[in-house]
């Protein structure tokens, strides 16, 4: 016999079901209480609510640990290609060697854009954010590509669209920062692998080939790896609210990326270098910068620290942090904001404050300054986030296809006038 849970509302009993997840996750379903009882649950933020079943990504926040589709992200992350990862995520399934080499193929034959949609961006102004380039140009993709609009969750139509995607967020984010740096688009080169081509098409120029070291690739690498997926986070559930109205997976993942854009989400890889770059030039002390954070009548929060879900080290954080060790000597770099970095990390976990708030260093604390050590200007390491996570809202909106999940429609508790009569308006 299935348990149930049971709640009491005054002299009433409810009996909710229980379900259990692979890894004994617990959740009491309470779709059916209102229907039964008239009440709703109320959990702004969605900090105690399960949105979903899934079988993409497993997070254990309390003991710090990532895994993509059963594999432990240390394991990925040291021994997987972005791809691979992408495919696995994708697919459910590390690929073999036919499979692999077919998905970068694919990948390769789609990563030029339509040049009429190369055209859109002369018409953004050169300050334009890169962010809001990449989740305007994913939109209009389906203008170019009509036939995507039609795809569904399955068959080679959607593994050309996947392709497709993952080819053409990459060299939109590349043409985004050409553009605003003022200079010519480098067209994608298909002998080059998918980080490489990146590179390439970011900094190659008509008088020099960028040619990548090996160093920066795998750097690269790792940061798309860690980023790749993360279940249910406020980008991937926001691709979900928007594909549950059966929205086309472009103008999903368009969402996607406005909802990464925040600061409180991927926004923090951009604001912790800012944040580190003001501590060292203030020279004011740490402890007024934890001090600020510290304080609640201030805004101010210590940015690359705390997360929803891990009470306990971000285990991307750790990878990150030894990545970034490792490329600053192999390319013979210093960084004095990794100092700054290390002594922030230093002092908040030994602060009593952010000790009894589980508050440790994310994925976005030490990625920025990866992302310096290869050269990726600042206001693309967002964007960066965005080609990373890219196979988990794919993913993501696939799966709430083929469990034909409901369309997304929260509840509220109206907390404002009751029922008054219109006053006209000599009357006002
Ligand atoms: C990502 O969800 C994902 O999986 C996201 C992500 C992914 O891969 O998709 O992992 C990527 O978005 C990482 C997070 C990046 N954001 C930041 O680094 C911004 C700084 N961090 C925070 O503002 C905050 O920690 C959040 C937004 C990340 C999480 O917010 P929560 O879950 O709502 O945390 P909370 O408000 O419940 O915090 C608990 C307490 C509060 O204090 P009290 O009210 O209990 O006294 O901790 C405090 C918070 O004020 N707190 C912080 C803090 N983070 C939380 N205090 C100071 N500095 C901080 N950074």
């Amino acid at each position: 016999m299935s348990e149930k849970a049971h709640l009491t509302i005054g002299d009433k009993t409810y009996d909710l079901d229980v379900t259990i997840g692979t890894e004994n996750e617990k959740c009491v379903d309470i779709q059916k209480l209102r229907k039964e009882s008239g009440y709703i649950t109320m959990d702004p933020g969605y900090g105690n609510t399960g949105s979903c079943y899934s079988s993409i990504t497993y997070v254990d926040g309390d003991k710090g640990i990532l895994r993509y589709r059963g594999y432990p992200i240390e394991e990925i992350a040291e021994k997987a290609t972005f791809v691979e990862v992408a495919y696995l995520i994708l697919y459910g399934e590390l690929p073999n060697v036919k499979q692999l080499r077919a998905f970068r193929e694919s990948i390769s034959e789609h990563a030029a854009l339509h040049t009429n949609l190369e055209h859109h961006f002369s018409g953004f102004p050169k300050t334009s954010p890169p962010m809001a380039i990449l989740s305007a140009m994913l939109n209009l993709i389906s203008c170019f590509h009509p036939e995507v609009l039609e795809v569904h969750s399955e068959g080679p139509e959607f593994d050309r669209t996947v392709a497709l995607l993952l080819s053409k967020v990459r060299t939109i984010s590349a043409f985004s920062y050409r553009m605003a740096a003022g200079k010519p688009f480098n067209h994608p080169n298909p002998n080059l692998s998918y980080c490489s081509n990146f590179l390439h098409m970011m900094f190659s120029d008509p008088y020099r080939e960028y040619v990548a070291s090996p160093v920066i690739v795998k750097a690269l690498n790792l940061f798309l790896v860690l980023h790749a997926d993360h279940e249910q986070n406020c980008s991937t559930s926001t691709v979900r609210v928007v594909g549950s109205s059966r929205a086309n997976l472009f103008s999903s993942v368009a969402a996607g990326v406005c909802a990464l854009w925040g600061p409180l989400h991927g926004g923090a890889n951009a604001a912790v270098i800012k944040m580190l770059e003001d501590i060292k030039t203030s020279g004011r002390p740490l402890s007024q910068y934890l001090d600020m954070a510290k304080d609640k009548e201030n805004d101010y929060k210590l940015m690359g620290f705390g997360h929803r879900v891990y009470k306990n080290f971000d285990p991307r954080s750790l990878i990150m942090k030894k990545q970034v060790y490792k490329v600053l000597e192999e390319l013979h770099q210093d960084d004095p904001l990794l100092e700054v970095a290390l002594e922030l990390e230093e002092e908040t976990l030994k602060d009593s404050y952010f000790v009894e708030r589980n508050l440790y260093p994310n994925v976005d604390f030490y990625s920025g300054i990866l992302l310096r050590a290869i050269g990726i200007p600042l206001n693309m390491y967002t964007v960066l986030f965005a080609i990373g996570r890219m196979p988990g809202w794919i993913s993501n909106w696939r799966e709430l296809l083929e469990h034909k999940q409901r369309l997304s429609r929260p509840r509220q508790i109206y907390t404002g006038e009751a029922t008054r009569n219109f006053v006209p308006l000599a009357a006002r």
